[in-house]
């Protein structure tokens, strides 16, 4: 487990300075590869588990009424989080979608295996053309998780949270979270090895690996802002820690229902205890919040 001195000087780094990292983009967009999968598949072990938790935790925080009707999870992965949500919210269907054969394909075993066969369905599709695939105002709930550092460029970005908001509900919710890139190159090495560096001990050796890969590729919220649709049913914004910046939220709330913050649900617990989360938790709790530029 990282130790809180480990963080605090990565805070302090991160903290000093200009960014300097460039960003490195991802070598492919889909994951295909066998033992991607295979480690993948076992994220729920790993720290991943947090960005899993932080997202679920935001949810239970808002209004009650946005989890009564279908949810969409873009890039869905092996399922580790669209199974969650069906787990843990009374949501009448949880659609899951990916581009990657295998990463559905395990998927569907755990939607099997959790006996949520009912409620969760699975589509491989491309999230670029997704305008095509759902009909608008579909959705009541949409996410997608670490994926947003998988799409090459800003204007993809772009056009994919506008396909959001229009498949979204008037009155329902975008909540997506992502990695952040740190300040420099060897920030962003060291933010791995302290928190996964016990990954190959476990056998998760390839999900180090994309992670540091993920961790290169990833958008600073400032480049995100630039993709915020304005002026449409939802108003954007980014929630960033302020502790130790490595995630971020990109959140869109309605406009047409006004909305306080009541503890609709109790926060689901996903086993991410531990020195991590408590420090996330209290970081989101006092995140800065970026809105749309220009
Ligand atoms: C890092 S994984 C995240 C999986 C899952 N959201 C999670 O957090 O556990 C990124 C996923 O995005 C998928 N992906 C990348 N580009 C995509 C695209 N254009 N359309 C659909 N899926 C895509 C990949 O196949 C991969 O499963």
């Amino acid at each position: 487990m990282a130790s809180f001195l480990q963080l605090l000087k990565l805070a302090v780094r991160q903290s000093i300075g200009p960014q300097r990292a460039p960003r490195v983009p991802e070598p492919s967009a889909a994951m295909e590869q066998q033992q991607q999968v295979r480690d993948y598949d076992r994220a729920g072990e790993s720290k991943l588990a947090l960005s899993y938790q932080a997202v679920l935790w935001f949810l239970s925080r808002l209004p009650a009424d946005w989890h009564n009707g279908r949810a969409l999870d873009v890039c869905c992965g092996p399922g580790h989080f669209t199974c969650a949500l069906a787990k843990h919210f009374p949501m009448r269907e949880v659609v899951g979608m990916d581009l990657s054969a295998p990463m559905l394909q395990a998927a569907e075993r755990r939607v099997c295996t959790e006996g949520l066969n009912d409620r969760v369905h699975l589509i491989r599709a491309n999230a670029l053309e997704i305008d095509r695939l759902f009909r608008p105002h579909s959705f009541r709930l949409i996410t997608s998780n670490n994926a947003l550092h998988h799409f090459e460029n800003l204007r993809q970005i772009r056009a994919l949270l506008c396909a959001f908001e229009q498949l979204v509900q008037p009155g329902g919710w975008i909540v997506l979270s992502d990695l952040v890139r740190l300040r420099t190159p060897e920030l962003n090495d060291r933010y791995v090895d302290v928190l996964a560096g016990d990954y190959p001990q476990q056998g998760l050796g390839q999900l180090m690996a994309d992670f540091r890969a993920s961790m290169h590729a990833a958008w600073l919220p400032e480049e995100l802002a630039e993709t915020l649709p304005a002026g449409g049913s939802h108003r954007w914004e980014i929630i960033v820690p302020r502790f130790l910046p490595t995630i971020q939220l990109i959140v869109a709330r309605p406009l047409a229902t006004q909305t306080g913050s009541g503890q609709a649900v109790t926060p689901p617990d996903l086993g991410a205890s531990g020195l991590e989360w408590h420090l996330l938790k209290l970081s989101l709790l006092t995140a800065r919040r970026l809105g749309p530029l220009g």
